[in-house]
Protein backbone atom coordinates (compact mmCIF):
# COMPACT_ATOMS: atom_id res chain seq x y z
CA UNK A 1 0.00 0.00 0.00
CA UNK A 2 1.28 3.54 -0.34
CA UNK A 3 1.50 6.04 1.82
CA UNK A 4 0.65 9.45 -0.78
CA UNK A 5 -0.99 8.35 -4.09
CA UNK A 6 -1.70 11.13 -6.19
CA UNK A 7 -3.15 10.94 -9.99
CA UNK A 8 -3.50 13.82 -12.16
CA UNK A 9 -3.68 15.76 -9.10
CA UNK A 10 -4.43 20.09 -10.42
CA UNK A 11 -4.91 22.91 -8.60
CA UNK A 12 -6.39 26.17 -10.39
CA UNK A 13 -6.97 29.26 -8.05
CA UNK A 14 -9.63 31.43 -9.12
CA UNK A 15 -11.73 31.06 -12.09
CA UNK A 16 -12.20 33.03 -15.67
CA UNK A 17 -9.65 35.20 -16.86
CA UNK A 18 -7.64 35.48 -13.68
CA UNK A 19 -7.35 31.44 -12.86
CA UNK A 20 -4.01 30.80 -11.84
CA UNK A 21 -3.01 26.71 -12.99
CA UNK A 22 -0.81 26.81 -9.71
CA UNK A 23 -0.39 22.59 -10.22
CA UNK A 24 -1.05 20.38 -13.10
CA UNK A 25 -1.81 16.79 -13.31
CA UNK A 26 0.73 15.60 -10.50
CA UNK A 27 1.22 11.81 -10.57
CA UNK A 28 3.10 10.06 -8.49
CA UNK A 29 3.02 7.27 -5.53
CA UNK A 30 5.06 7.56 -2.30
CA UNK A 31 5.76 4.58 -0.04
CA UNK A 32 5.87 4.47 3.57
CA UNK A 33 9.67 4.61 4.68
CA UNK A 34 10.58 6.77 1.41
CA UNK A 35 12.43 10.51 2.26
CA UNK A 36 11.19 12.28 -1.14
CA UNK A 37 12.72 15.72 -2.37
CA UNK A 38 10.70 18.58 -3.96
CA UNK A 39 13.03 20.88 -5.94
CA UNK A 40 11.92 23.70 -8.17
CA UNK A 41 12.08 27.58 -8.61
CA UNK A 42 9.89 30.02 -6.41
CA UNK A 43 6.14 30.07 -7.72
CA UNK A 44 6.55 26.49 -9.30
CA UNK A 45 3.83 25.39 -7.14
CA UNK A 46 5.52 23.61 -4.62
CA UNK A 47 3.58 24.73 -1.59
CA UNK A 48 0.54 23.94 -3.53
CA UNK A 49 1.16 20.25 -4.28
CA UNK A 50 2.35 19.96 -0.09
CA UNK A 51 -0.95 21.57 1.12
CA UNK A 52 -3.05 19.72 -1.13
CA UNK A 53 -1.49 16.17 0.30
CA UNK A 54 -1.84 18.12 3.70
CA UNK A 55 -5.42 18.18 2.96
CA UNK A 56 -5.04 21.98 3.63
CA UNK A 57 -5.71 22.86 -0.04
CA UNK A 58 -8.41 21.34 -1.68
CA UNK A 59 -7.73 20.30 -5.37
CA UNK A 60 -9.38 21.10 -8.37
CA UNK A 61 -9.23 17.94 -10.30
CA UNK A 62 -7.32 14.46 -9.83
CA UNK A 63 -7.56 12.24 -6.81
CA UNK A 64 -4.89 12.12 -3.73
CA UNK A 65 -5.42 9.10 -1.29
CA UNK A 66 -3.29 9.31 2.32
CA UNK A 67 -2.45 5.55 3.28
CA UNK A 68 -4.65 3.69 0.84
CA UNK A 69 -7.74 5.92 1.57
CA UNK A 70 -8.93 8.18 -1.33
CA UNK A 71 -9.07 11.44 0.25
CA UNK A 72 -9.71 13.74 -2.90
CA UNK A 73 -11.23 13.28 -6.26
CA UNK A 74 -12.14 15.74 -8.69
CA UNK A 75 -12.39 17.98 -4.73
CA UNK A 76 -12.87 17.01 -1.18
CA UNK A 77 -14.71 13.36 -0.92
CA UNK A 78 -17.64 14.13 0.94
CA UNK A 79 -18.31 13.26 4.19
CA UNK A 80 -14.56 12.86 5.43
CA UNK A 81 -13.26 14.24 8.58
CA UNK A 82 -10.49 16.21 6.96
CA UNK A 83 -9.16 17.45 10.64
CA UNK A 84 -9.26 14.32 11.96
CA UNK A 85 -7.37 12.86 9.00
CA UNK A 86 -4.12 15.52 9.60
CA UNK A 87 -4.16 14.80 12.88
CA UNK A 88 -3.98 11.37 12.99
CA UNK A 89 -2.06 10.74 9.84
CA UNK A 90 0.06 14.22 8.97
CA UNK A 91 2.81 15.82 10.40
CA UNK A 92 3.73 19.03 8.63
CA UNK A 93 6.50 21.20 9.29
CA UNK A 94 6.10 24.62 7.60
CA UNK A 95 8.99 27.54 7.11
CA UNK A 96 6.85 29.94 9.76
CA UNK A 97 6.54 27.72 13.03
CA UNK A 98 4.07 28.99 14.16
CA UNK A 99 4.58 27.65 18.05
CA UNK A 100 2.27 28.66 20.94
CA UNK A 101 4.08 31.88 22.28
CA UNK A 102 2.50 31.02 25.99
CA UNK A 103 4.13 27.69 26.34
CA UNK A 104 7.16 26.18 26.69
CA UNK A 105 9.29 24.08 24.10
CA UNK A 106 8.44 21.03 25.97
CA UNK A 107 5.01 22.03 26.45
CA UNK A 108 4.50 23.17 22.67
CA UNK A 109 5.27 19.35 21.54
CA UNK A 110 2.75 18.02 24.48
CA UNK A 111 -0.16 19.71 22.72
CA UNK A 112 0.29 17.83 19.58
CA UNK A 113 0.89 14.27 21.41
CA UNK A 114 -2.21 15.36 24.32
CA UNK A 115 -4.60 16.08 20.97
CA UNK A 116 -4.41 13.08 20.19
CA UNK A 117 -4.71 11.62 23.75
CA UNK A 118 -1.58 10.82 24.91
CA UNK A 119 -1.08 10.88 28.50
CA UNK A 120 0.48 13.97 30.26
CA UNK A 121 2.91 12.14 31.82
CA UNK A 122 4.07 10.17 28.94
CA UNK A 123 3.56 13.00 26.52
CA UNK A 124 6.55 15.15 28.65
CA UNK A 125 8.89 12.15 28.70
CA UNK A 126 8.03 11.81 24.73
CA UNK A 127 8.21 15.71 24.19
CA UNK A 128 11.78 15.44 26.37
CA UNK A 129 13.28 12.19 24.23
CA UNK A 130 12.37 14.33 21.09
CA UNK A 131 13.69 17.62 21.90
CA UNK A 132 16.93 16.51 23.03
CA UNK A 133 17.52 14.66 20.19
CA UNK A 134 16.99 17.49 18.01
CA UNK A 135 19.76 19.60 20.32
CA UNK A 136 17.01 21.47 22.43
CA UNK A 137 17.50 19.17 26.29
CA UNK A 138 18.88 22.44 27.68
CA UNK A 139 15.89 24.40 26.49
CA UNK A 140 12.76 22.59 27.68
CA UNK A 141 11.38 24.81 29.68
CA UNK A 142 12.30 28.01 27.72
CA UNK A 143 9.39 29.77 25.73
CA UNK A 144 9.82 30.60 22.24
CA UNK A 145 10.61 34.40 22.48
CA UNK A 146 13.90 33.02 24.18
CA UNK A 147 14.68 30.71 21.59
CA UNK A 148 16.53 31.51 18.23
CA UNK A 149 14.68 31.26 14.65
CA UNK A 150 16.53 28.17 14.74
CA UNK A 151 15.41 26.57 17.50
CA UNK A 152 11.79 27.76 17.18
CA UNK A 153 12.62 25.27 14.07
CA UNK A 154 13.65 22.54 15.44
CA UNK A 155 10.49 22.74 18.21
CA UNK A 156 8.06 23.12 15.41
CA UNK A 157 9.88 19.95 14.05
CA UNK A 158 10.06 17.85 16.97
CA UNK A 159 6.08 18.60 17.01
CA UNK A 160 5.19 17.92 13.77
CA UNK A 161 6.70 14.08 13.96
CA UNK A 162 5.62 13.63 17.76
CA UNK A 163 2.83 11.62 16.64
CA UNK A 164 4.67 9.28 14.01
CA UNK A 165 2.64 10.43 11.73
CA UNK A 166 2.20 8.08 8.58
CA UNK A 167 2.85 11.15 6.35
CA UNK A 168 5.52 13.93 6.86
CA UNK A 169 5.75 17.11 4.79
CA UNK A 170 7.93 19.20 4.91
CA UNK A 171 8.03 23.02 3.69
CA UNK A 172 11.79 24.15 3.49
CA UNK A 173 12.43 22.95 6.87
CA UNK A 174 16.01 23.97 7.05
CA UNK A 175 15.53 27.29 5.56
CA UNK A 176 16.48 28.83 8.88
CA UNK A 177 19.39 26.42 10.21
CA UNK A 178 22.86 26.42 10.11
CA UNK A 179 24.62 23.26 8.66
CA UNK A 180 24.79 21.54 11.88
CA UNK A 181 21.35 21.95 13.10
CA UNK A 182 20.03 21.00 9.73
CA UNK A 183 21.73 18.13 9.28
CA UNK A 184 20.43 17.05 12.52
CA UNK A 185 17.25 17.70 11.30
CA UNK A 186 17.93 15.52 8.55
CA UNK A 187 19.04 12.69 10.37
CA UNK A 188 16.11 12.86 12.30
CA UNK A 189 13.77 12.80 9.34
CA UNK A 190 15.74 9.97 7.84
CA UNK A 191 15.78 8.29 11.19
CA UNK A 192 11.63 8.64 11.26
CA UNK A 193 11.49 7.22 7.38
CA UNK A 194 13.15 4.20 8.40
CA UNK A 195 12.26 3.09 11.85
CA UNK A 196 8.63 4.56 12.10
CA UNK A 197 8.12 3.84 8.25
CA UNK A 198 7.02 7.49 7.53
CA UNK A 199 6.84 9.11 4.14
CA UNK A 200 8.25 12.01 3.88
CA UNK A 201 8.49 14.90 1.52
CA UNK A 202 10.40 17.61 1.83
CA UNK A 203 10.58 21.08 -0.49
CA UNK A 204 13.94 22.55 -0.36
CA UNK A 205 16.46 24.43 -2.42
CA UNK A 206 19.21 23.24 0.03
CA UNK A 207 21.18 20.95 -1.32
CA UNK A 208 22.72 19.76 1.77
CA UNK A 209 19.50 18.19 2.56
CA UNK A 210 18.80 16.58 -0.83
CA UNK A 211 21.76 14.41 -0.23
CA UNK A 212 20.48 10.76 0.95
CA UNK A 213 17.18 10.98 -0.44
CA UNK A 214 15.19 8.18 -1.86
CA UNK A 215 13.72 10.29 -4.91
CA UNK A 216 14.16 14.11 -6.22
CA UNK A 217 11.06 15.53 -7.89
CA UNK A 218 12.21 18.52 -10.21
CA UNK A 219 8.80 21.16 -10.15
CA UNK A 220 8.92 23.58 -12.85
CA UNK A 221 5.60 25.97 -13.67
CA UNK A 222 3.35 23.88 -12.00
CA UNK A 223 4.52 19.99 -13.66
CA UNK A 224 6.55 17.69 -12.20
CA UNK A 225 9.28 17.68 -15.10
CA UNK A 226 11.77 14.95 -14.11
CA UNK A 227 12.83 12.68 -10.91
CA UNK A 228 16.13 11.41 -10.22
CA UNK A 229 16.63 8.27 -8.02
CA UNK A 230 18.84 8.21 -4.74
CA UNK A 231 20.69 11.17 -4.64
CA UNK A 232 23.67 9.32 -3.13
CA UNK A 233 24.92 8.51 -6.17
CA UNK A 234 24.36 11.51 -8.65
N1 LIG B 1 -3.91 31.41 -2.69
C1 LIG B 1 -3.49 31.66 -3.94
N2 LIG B 1 -4.26 32.34 -4.80
C2 LIG B 1 -3.86 32.60 -6.07
N3 LIG B 1 -2.67 32.19 -6.56
C3 LIG B 1 -1.87 31.50 -5.75
C4 LIG B 1 -2.22 31.19 -4.39
N4 LIG B 1 -1.21 30.49 -3.83
C5 LIG B 1 -0.27 30.36 -4.79
N5 LIG B 1 -0.65 30.96 -5.93
C6 LIG B 1 0.10 30.98 -7.21
O1 LIG B 1 0.34 29.64 -7.60
C7 LIG B 1 1.65 29.49 -8.12
C8 LIG B 1 2.43 28.45 -7.31
O2 LIG B 1 2.64 28.96 -5.99
P1 LIG B 1 3.32 28.09 -4.83
O3 LIG B 1 2.66 26.77 -4.77
O4 LIG B 1 3.32 28.92 -3.61
O5 LIG B 1 4.81 27.91 -5.40
P2 LIG B 1 6.18 27.61 -4.64
O6 LIG B 1 5.89 27.03 -3.29
O7 LIG B 1 6.91 26.66 -5.54
O8 LIG B 1 6.91 28.91 -4.53
C9 LIG B 1 2.26 30.87 -8.13
O9 LIG B 1 2.05 31.44 -9.38
C10 LIG B 1 1.48 31.60 -7.07
O10 LIG B 1 1.45 32.98 -7.32
MG1 LIG C 1 6.52 27.62 -1.40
Amino acid sequence: MYAIEVERLTKIYGKGETAVTALSDATFQVRPGELVAILGPSGSGKTTLLTAIGLINEPTHGRLAIGGATIADEGWLRGLDLKKIRRERLGFIFQSHNLIPFLTAQENVMVALEINEVGRAEAKKRAGELLTALNLGHRLHNYPSALSGGECQRVAIARAIANRPQVILADEPTAALDTENGKNVMGLLKKLAVENHSAILVVTHDHRMVEGFDRIFQVSDGRIVGETGNAGSA
